[in-house]
């Protein structure tokens, strides 16, 4: 009865998984978005004065089940916590607590106090509670941004290079609003006559947003704000540059790992040495298809070729079609005779393949000879194969 409670609980942890791939998964997501979307949009219409009043029942009761659904989820998640690994040695007790206390655990109970607010009335008595709802609300749309995650880490790897731009942010700021009050404090004693007041003006230069509230008169103040707006400009491009160079970074560690998980799957990989396997690696990229998808088209030019990490293909050839499987590979033909595709491809099933583009396979075909050799081996054969079975309807006419 423990194994069943534990299977059922440990299956409810995984479809909750934001990361979650399964169908199950990929259901619930969308489920929860769309929840999520007719809860927004029912809070934001309620904010609206003078609605008739059908209405007005109307969206308490959507908000209200919005509601209801995220306590549901609130409490499956309390309940499934004990099966994530990041608490694993903890007791189911200690477990919860950590969850509850986490940035998840935290928006997820913010999002059900709109079902005590709704019992007791106050949302459509008072339009700004339902506006603090919606803001709530929007923060569990976080949890469908994987990108979310690695936002944090990036500004996390780049902290040291992203606190020096922000340092020099302030010094020019600072700089910046102190000579404009100096120079413009006599002709603009409301709007420059304090530093607070000054600095509202730098920010707003500084930041290129310029609303035009506050302007500076002399040519001292003047010659400040160019200065100030070309800081700007080269302050926000450090910062978006830093910001993207980090993103990219990020991604091809994630990558380079993803690729790693699927490798060892191919033999053709795990018998190279390991340093050998990291140069070819960083040139792999991976890809999940579903069954049914045609990967590549005869007749079409071919710029990569695959190899099966996962899964089954049926290569579609004129006489009787071909099924490859785990650690097979196939578009090599095209690369190496430099033709277009000699044959369709399509999955039968969902399938992972590892893609090696052609600029990529030229490189490998000069560092790695003895994959090149065994992959042309196979061509050789394939293409023999395919001259015969031509061969074979001709000779019979
Ligand atoms: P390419 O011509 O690039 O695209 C179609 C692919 O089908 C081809 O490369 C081979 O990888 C694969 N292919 C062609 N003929 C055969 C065969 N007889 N057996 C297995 N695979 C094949």
């Amino acid at each position: 009865m423990a194994a069943t409670t534990s299977t059922l609980r440990a299956r409810v942890h995984a479809t909750l998984r934001h990361s979650d791939d399964s169908p199950g998964g990929r259901r619930w997501r969308a489920f929860h978005l769309f929840v999520l979307g007719a809860g927004l949009l029912a809070v934001a219409i309620s904010s609206v004065e003078n609605l008739p009043d059908f209405i007005d029942w109307l969206l308490a009761a959507i908000i209200a089940l919005v509601a209801a659904v995220f306590l549901v989820e609130y409490a499956l998640r309390l309940w499934s916590a004990p099966e994530s690994p990041r608490y694993g040695g903890l007791s189911e007790g200690r477990a919860r607590l950590k969850w509850a206390l986490s940035a998840t655990g935290l928006i997820g109970l913010l999002a059900i106090v709109p079902a005590f607010a709704i019992t007791t009335r106050t949302v459509s008595a008072d339009s700004d509670l339902a506006a603090i709802f919606c803001i709530l609300w929007i923060l569990k749309l976080g949890v469908h941004a994987p990108a979310m995650g690695t936002l944090a880490r990036v500004i996390s790897n780049e902290r040291a290079t992203l606190s020096s731009v922000l340092i020099v942010f302030i010094i020019v700021l600072v700089a910046a609003a102190t000579a404009t009050h100096l120079f413009e404090r006599d002709g603009q004693p409301k709007l420059f006559g304090s530093l607070p007041a000054s600095l509202w003006w730098a920010v707003v230069t500084l930041t290129t947003t310029g609303y035009g509230d506050v302007v500076p008169h002399t040519v001292g103040g003047k010659m400040v704000g160019a200065v100030v707006m070309v800081s700007g400009i080269l302050v926000l491009a450090l910062m978006t540059g830093i910001l993207a160079t980090g993103f990219a970074e990020e991604e091809r560690r994630r990558e380079y790992l993803r690729v790693w998980g699927q490798v060892v799957k191919v033999p053709m990989f795990t018998e190279l040495g390991t340093v050998t396997l990291s140069e070819i690696v960083g040139k792999l990229r991976v890809r999940h298809y579903p069954p049914r998808f045609v990967v590549v088209r005869r007749d079409e030019p071919g710029d990569s070729m695959f190899f099966i990490a996962d899964g089954e293909v049926e290569v579609r050839l004129p006489r009787e079609p071909v099924r490859l499987g785990q650690g097979g590979f196939f578009g090599e033909m095209a690369l190496l005779d430099r033709l277009p595709r000699s044959a369709t491809i399509v999955t039968t099933q969902p399938t992972t393949l590892l893609v090696l583009y052609a600029s990529d396979f030229y490189d490998v075909a000069a560092h790695i000879p003895s994959l090149v050799a065994a992959v042309e081996k196979e061509a050789r054969r394939r293409r023999q194969e395919n001259e015969g079975s031509r061969a074979i309807p001709s000779d019979g006419e």
